[in-house]
């Protein structure tokens, strides 16, 4: 898609109009609509034969030539940035070929804040994953957008624009990572991609820590998860302006790049889906993509704990006990509780090497977080209430919902019950498993100061019902969404 801002005149292609409920003319503004277009296009308006009600689309052919597009906002008095980006994401969806590729949208009247989320959205929808088709979609055109625009707004539009094509490349690089078929995506073949994009970028860094090293250092957690299979588990350290000084976000990918469960194995049905389980990971090499791409010049660091959960003779069983890297040690009751043994590693050297003034972990890790909030909202839980708050609110602002969930004493209490060891990696039975994972988590994140109770501020978000499977979301049309690399941007630069 090639999207640019004018305010000019005289412009062709299809021409795009967001009208709201009740409006019986379109909006004056972009030049050059052919006279009977227009007025068509306001008689089927004073007629009602559109609905504008928000997510409707009308393609219309003028009889004495143009062409014209009418999308719905819904109601005026309910207007909000959420829905705008639905418009730009709806211009996408409908295309059609005999719309042509060209169309120019009547921005007039709107601010430059509703263009920019409409240009969002319509560029956060335009991805579809063809890799793997060996015809490729002949129908498919690069998509040219102008937004038409009053000219008080134009300079913020377009300065605005390339920020969120930055922001898309974060996106729709998590995505790509996330659709890619588990038989290509593995622990070092993510690690070999975050080596070959480092190069593009003088302020990155991308560190890889091996298996042999993992085993070296105790990363028993990561370790014991990835054993079972031929290709070997790794971390994947990124540093971007990692030369600067001072406290610094750390952010925690789970990376399990596929997860049969292991010894516990899974049921067959909709195993497949078990391939964006690396989908923590992809959000963390996204957000690093998206801020380089911005040219952030805070200093920020992620941390991706890549394993692929096989059984074999090489396994690790239930009923083991395993040390992890910060000395404590788990008894492992269900091998397809991984996520937080690698999670664990992970925790502990995001709180341990660096001057974290936050950690934040993505993982896909309950289906139970999927039974309590659908695929609606990312699951959210935090030692801290300033960093639960400020999540929670640029997930608002970006349209990413995260919800607050319990980080309960007792929780975590039911996950120290091991007869023989400091932890254990399941909980008692089955209720309240996103938020005894959650518990099991905590304990893994360092303290600053043990005694004044000091832990360092956490957050996890739990992404299971949010990477994949959201059909109400309307940027994504299929697979993995790329969720909290924008919540993500906005939250740690401010915008
Ligand atoms: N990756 C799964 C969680 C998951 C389930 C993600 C469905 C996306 C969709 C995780 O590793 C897992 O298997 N969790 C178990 C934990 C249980 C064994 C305590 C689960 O949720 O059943
Ligand atoms: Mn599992
Ligand atoms: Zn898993």
């Amino acid at each position: 898609m090639e999207i640019s801002a004018s305010s000019g005149d005289n412009i062709n292609g299809t021409f795009v109009y967001l009208t709201y409920d009740g409006d019986t003319e379109i909006h004056e503004g972009v030049q050059g609509i052919p006279q009977s277009l227009k007025a068509q296009i306001n008689h089927v308006l004073s007629n009602n034969d559109f609905d504008s009600k928000a997510a409707t689309c009308l393609a219309l052919l003028g009889s004495e030539g143009g062409k014209a597009v009418l999308i719905g906002l819904g109601k005026k008095s309910s207007k909000n940035q959420q829905g705008m980006r639905e418009a730009g994401a709806l211009l996408v969806s409908s295309h059609n070929k005999r719309n042509g590729s060209d169309y120019t949208v009547n921005l007039h009247g709107f601010t430059a804040d509703d263009a920019l989320n409409f240009a969002e959205g319509a560029m956060l929808r335009d991805y579809s994953y063809d890799l793997y088709k060996s015809k490729k979609d002949d129908d498919k055109q690069t998509l040219r957008v102008r937004l038409n625009c009053d000219e008080d707004a134009l300079k913020t539009v377009s300065a605005g624009l390339s920020r969120i094509e930055a922001i898309s490349s974060g996106v729709h690089l998590s995505r790509d990572l996330g659709n890619c078929p588990p038989n290509d995506m593995y622990p070092m073949e993510f690690a070999t991609r975050a080596e070959q994009w480092a190069k593009q970028y003088s302020n990155v860094e991308v560190n890889v820590i091996a298996y042999d090293e993992a085993v070296r250092l105790g990363m028993g957690g990561l370790v014991a998860v990835g054993m079972g299979s031929d290709r070997k588990p790794c971390m994947v350290i990124f540093k971007l302006n990692g030369d600067k000084k001072g406290k610094h976000p750390v952010l925690v990918g789970k990376g399990i790049t596929f997860d049969t469960g292991g010894i516990s194995i899974k049921p067959s049905p909709s195993m497949d889906e078990m391939k964006y389980d690396m989908g923590g990971s992809a959000t963390v090499f996204g957000t690093m993509q998206a801020l380089a791409a911005l040219g952030y010049d805070g200093k920020v660091v992620g941390i991706t704990c890549m394993a692929e959960n096989m059984p074999s003779a090489w396994a690790q069983r239930p009923g083991d006990v395993i040390t992890t890297l910060s000395g404590k040690t788990i008894e492992v009751l269900n091998t397809d509780a991984e996520g937080r043994l690698v999670l664990s590693d992970g925790l502990w050297k995001a709180g341990t090497d660096f001057e974290a003034e936050y950690i934040i972990d993505f993982a896909t890790l309950t289906g139970a977080c999927v039974v309590a909030l659908g695929h609606e909202a990312t699951g959210l839980w935090s030692n801290d209430d300033d960093l639960r708050q400020r999540i929670h609110d640029a997930g608002n602002d970006v349209g990413e919902l995260a919800w607050p969930m319990p980080l309960l004493p007792a929780f975590e209490k039911e996950m120290t019950d091991s007869k023989i060891a400091d932890t254990r990696n399941l909980g008692a039975g089955r209720w309240g498993g996103a938020n005894t994972a959650a518990a099991f988590l905590k304990q893994f994140v360092p303290y600053r100061d043990e005694e004044e109770e000091d832990q360092i501020p956490w957050a996890h978000m739990d992404i299971a019902g949010t990477y994949w499977g959201a059909k109400t979301n309307k940027m994504v049309d299929y697979g993995a969404t790329g969720i909290h690399v924008r919540t993500m941007v906005r939250l740690i630069t401010g915008q």
